[in-house]
């Protein structure tokens, strides 16, 4: 069995079964990738590393803590994209990194077409943002772009994984945490999540082919 983080709670899989659920609209398809978005987050930010500050209430000074890293969030287009917002809401300062990358249909090998990494300094903690980690190829472009930049840290969030896809992203980067919220069993013949929810950008932007 893959070793990652598989976030078992009710709400995920509540939320979860609608998610794949093929009857669900973009609409409430891109409130469910919020909803687990968020869940999967507080999973993986519980080690952020904080500093002390003193914040002055109407009544008295209070000791407090702030986050002291530098976070980026790495969505991979399209389909991280929907995670994205709900991500910021819970770290505001955080820096957003696009990735642009798409499977060849044919070859089911990752293609990138967007990334600025190369600008500036790199982020202390980096998370990856893709509802769908199916042979894990995009996954590891994605990280090694990161590593190659000089994130010392790098967490990937996804939706829905397969078996597949965490161990081949487990063997290129071993470092790297996984966080889902659910492990499918199998690709198929043309590399999708098998049951899946199907094509999640396009569930997303509601570009399926007609
Ligand atoms: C899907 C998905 C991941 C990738 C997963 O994107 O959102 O990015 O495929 O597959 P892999 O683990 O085998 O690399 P897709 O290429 O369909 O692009 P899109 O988000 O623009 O639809």
């Amino acid at each position: 069995m893959p070793d990652a983080n598989l976030l078992d709670h009710p709400l995920v899989a509540h939320h979860l079964s609608s998610l794949r659920d093929v009857s669900t609209s973009p609409a409430e398809f891109r409130c469910l990738v919020r909803r687990l978005a968020v869940l999967l987050a507080y999973q993986a930010t519980k080690d952020l590393e904080l500093e002390a500050v003193t914040v002055q209430t109407p009544v008295d000074q209070a000791a407090g803590k702030r986050i002291r890293q530098r976070v980026g969030l790495s969505p991979i287009l399209r389909a991280g994209l929907g995670m994205v917002d709900p991500i910021l809401d819970l770290i505001p300062e955080a820096e957003v990194w696009h990735l642009g990358l798409y499977r060849n249909e044919e070859t089911a090998q990752p293609v990138e077409y967007y990334s600025k990494l190369e600008l500036g300094r790199p982020v202390d903690v980096c998370f990856v943002l893709d509802p769908m980690l199916a042979t894990g190829g995009s996954a590891i472009v994605a990280i090694e772009a990161l590593k190659k930049w000089g994130v010392k840290s790098i967490r990937m969030l996804s939706i829905i994984a397969s078996k597949e896809g965490i161990a081949a992203v487990q063997r290129a980067a071993p470092d790297v945490a996984i966080h889902v919220c659910a492990i499918d069993d199998v690709l198929n013949a043309k590399k999708f999540i098998v049951p899946g929810l199907g094509d999640a950008g396009d569930r997303t932007f509601n570009t399926l082919p007609h």
